[in-house]
């Protein structure tokens, strides 16, 4: 049976990319398989879309939804076509101003999490899988204010682009998925403590562009997915001019 396993499907850009998924890019798929802690919310998906679905409502950060989700891939054997990793999130605050639980758990989720369901999910993947990681833009240089987030996504830039490498002899891409800001609810959970973000909501993308964006760099098998002129040109600036710099530069735009 060929799946496809979406992370963080319950809401954002992990449900865009199931509804994508179910209706443009099939690829053959007989089963969706959607993780999330929302039950209900999987549920709602599931009942919308075409495709044959199971729900895993699993918190991806407590080792025994883990080792759940490990086992029922052990027992039904799939063949995984596509692995979505969207869930994650961030919590913007000085450092020491947000919890450092709340720090950890951001670790956990965003690079813990991502790297021990991408480690499972490989072993039920053939040659022509696709992964799709989501980073951010946050990955490309250091963010005073959402420093955590930012570092845990540039982990998971690095991780996506060298397992992309390491792939290629079993003919598998990775693609890190690298958004500016998108509208999502992300940012319910990101700005609870206040934000540092105002200016750069400028730049706000939808969700349907990313994805759409995300699983056509995806098909050609592109190692990174960067939607908008904005962020290519915000990436061109991160290679260009000294880190240093731009953060002090843009303690002027808060
Ligand atoms: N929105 C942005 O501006 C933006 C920009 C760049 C990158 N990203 C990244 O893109 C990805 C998708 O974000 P989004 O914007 O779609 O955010 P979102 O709407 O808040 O979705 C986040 C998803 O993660 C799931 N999740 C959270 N904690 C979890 C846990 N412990 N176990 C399992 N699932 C968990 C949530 O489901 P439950 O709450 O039901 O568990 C939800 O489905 C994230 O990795 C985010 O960091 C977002």
């Amino acid at each position: 049976m060929n799946i496809a396993i979406i992370t963080g499907a319950s809401s954002g850009m992990g449900r865009e990319s199931a509804r994508q998924l179910d209706k443009i890019y099939t690829d053959g798929i007989d089963e969706i398989w959607l993780v999330a802690r929302r039950k209900a919310r999987l549920e709602e998906l599931a009942a919308e879309l075409n495709h044959r679905t199971r729900i895993f409502p699993l918190d991806l950060t407590d080792d025994k939804c883990i080792q759940e989700f490990d086992l029922t891939l052990n027992l039904v054997n799939p063949n995984v076509k596509f692995l979505v990793n969207a869930s994650g999130f961030g919590v913007m605050g000085k450092f020491s101003a947000v919890y450092a639980k709340e720090h950890g758990e951001v670790i956990r989720l965003n690079c813990e999490a991502l790297t021990k369901v991408t480690h499972m999910v490989i072993d039920y993947m053939r040659e022509g899988a696709r992964i799709l990681q989501f980073a951010s833009s946050a990955a490309f240089m250091p963010q005073p204010g959402f420093a955590v987030y930012a570092a845990s996504k540039a982990y998971v830039l690095s991780f996506s682009r060298a397992l992309n490498a390491e792939l290629k002899e079993r003919d598998i891409s990775v693609t890190a998925v690298c958004p500016g800001p998108v509208n999502t609810e992300f940012f319910e959970i990101a700005e609870k403590n206040g934000t540092n973000f105002h200016f750069k909501k400028a730049f706000m993308a939808d969700k349907e562009s990313v994805v759409r964006k995300a699983m056509t760099d995806a098909y050609h098998r592109k190692d990174m997915s960067v939607y908008s002129l904005s962020m290519n040109l915000f990436l061109i600036l991160t290679k260009i001019v000294p880190h240093g710099l731009i953060m002090f530069l843009l303690k002027f735009f808060k």
